[in-house]
């Protein structure tokens, strides 16, 4: 799908994000070791979460669907068959484009007296797998894979259901490798301790401490001992600010102010918050209610110049899919905007530190590129151009947000991908005030 998007007036207004991907994922994997029926309101139901929806369905949880209408969200209810009841899969669980999905199923299914073989699409296969694989095997779990256990697909062998605690110290920030450690933590013999790089979105904590499984902070280690069993619950997932960021930018390229409803606001998911507040964004945030023990509400934006700033690699975990997006400003913004630590965009969906200086060179804008980060001087001419996104959602929507503030707007090849994490992207596009083609 080849669109054009422009936004002759820019983008502003008032929206609501779509449900959160991080929390899906976590809320569904949770629901299916509870020991009762779960309900998760407001689900992501497209791409990657449906992927992670399709190996639970594959691992014997029943999960029913209520479709929503009328302002009311759509709900999954959720059979949980408990810590150790998942079933064996007949055929191979697909992960498709989810990093997500495929290493915290790892967590969840380690050591479980059952085979199963993840794997994924072609980039998936490429992304690195030993980050949660060797830990795990410090558990007793048996995973081979590609590569000695670094590529898809992976298999994971039989195990007794339970685990040797694990004490390790997490070597980059990856909410993902300590989500998979804490899944895998639950069915431990005793308490695991997790230390090092901790400071990554903890949506897997919060959930834990919202289902009374004993998890505790000392000093700079978090420690969880495995609990006789999960309790259902219900939650209602908040929108995604990783999505709303998306818009959050086009507004201020285009100097409109923008709203954003039912938002997380979760702080470590805010650094991009943070950080276009010091380009000279007003940002107010307004939390109205806790979901599953997220901070929930509304997030008010007023533009201004902007000016560019230096983001250091302490900040990165808490705006690792925002990035793209800070060079896309940067491009807009007075000065040198300057990004350093993000070695990890290497490892994402695709390169994301190419992707977007390939993003910006479409649009006759420049970048420096760093081995871990990138600067860029504005502001600068972009003019009208044509991207390849390779298939990466957020390239394809960082490459609709530069519409905003180029006349002749930006065509995007592939725009497709985009529905991975943002289902109705276009539709919020034209609702903000923009054209698409
Ligand atoms: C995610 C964590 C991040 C993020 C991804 C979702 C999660 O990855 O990029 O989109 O749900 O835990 P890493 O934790 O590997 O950096």
């Amino acid at each position: 799908m080849t669109l054009h998007f422009s936004a002759p007036l820019g983008l502003g207004g008032r929206m609501t994000p779509p449900p959160d991907k991080s929390i899906t994922h976590r809320a569904l994997m949770l629901a299916a070791v509870s020991k009762g029926e779960c309900t998760v309101a407001n689900p992501l139901a497209i791409g990657d979460c449906l992927s992670t929806r399709g190996c639970l369905a594959a691992l014997g949880v029943n999960i029913a669907e209520e479709a929503g209408g009328a302002g009311k969200p759509a709900r999954w209810r959720i059979a949980g068959r408990g810590l150790r009841d998942l079933a064996e899969p007949a055929g191979v669980l697909d992960a498709q484009n989810s990093g997500t999905t495929m290493r915290l199923l790892c967590g969840l299914l380690a050591g479980l007296p059952l085979y199963a073989v993840l794997t994924g699409d072609g980039s998936l296969r490429s992304r690195p797998m030993l980050r949660v694989v060797e830990p795990l095997r410090a558990m007793g779990a048996r995973i081979e894979g590609r590569a000695g256990g670094r590529l898809p697909p992976l298999s994971l062998l039989p195990g007794g259901g339970s685990l040797a605690p694990l004490r390790y110290e997490l070597p980059v920030a990856s909410a993902q490798v300590k989500s998979a450690l804490l899944l895998a933590a639950l069915r431990a013999e005793g308490e695991s301790s997790l230390g090092g790089q901790l400071g990554s979105r903890d949506h897997t904590e919060r959930l834990f401490s919202f289902l009374g499984v004993p998890l505790r902070r000392e000093r700079d280690r978090l420690i969880c001992s495995p609990p006789a069993s999960i309790p259902a619950f219900e939650l209602r997932v908040p929108g995604d600010p990783s999505s709303a960021a998306f818009f959050l930018a086009a507004a201020l390229i285009s100097g409109r102010e923008l709203e954003v409803d039912g938002c997380g606001l979760n702080p470590t998911r805010l650094g991009f918050v943070e950080v276009l507040r010091r380009m000279g964004a007003s940002i107010q945030l307004e939390p109205q209610e806790s979901q599953g023990g997220e901070p929930v509400g509304r997030l008010h934006l007023r533009p201004a110049a902007l000016q560019g700033t230096e983001v250091s690699a302490a900040e990165i975990p808490s705006l690792v899919d925002e990035v793209p997006l800070l060079a896309v400003l940067g491009a807009f913004a007075r000065g040198r905007t300057v990004v350093r630590g993000a070695q990890e965009l290497k490892h994402k969906e695709s390169d994301r530190l190419q992707a977007a200086a390939r993003l910006l060179a479409a649009v006759g804008g420049r970048m420096e590129p760093f081995a871990d980060g990138f600067a860029v001087e504005g502001p600068q001419q972009l003019s009208f151009g044509r991207v390849d996104p390779g298939g990466d959602h957020r390239i394809a929507m960082a490459a609709a947000v530069l519409a905003s503030g180029i006349p002749a707007g930006v065509e995007v090849r592939g725009f497709e991908a985009a529905m991975v994490s943002f289902p109705d992207f276009l539709g919020a596009f034209r609702a903000l005030g923009g054209k698409i083609e």
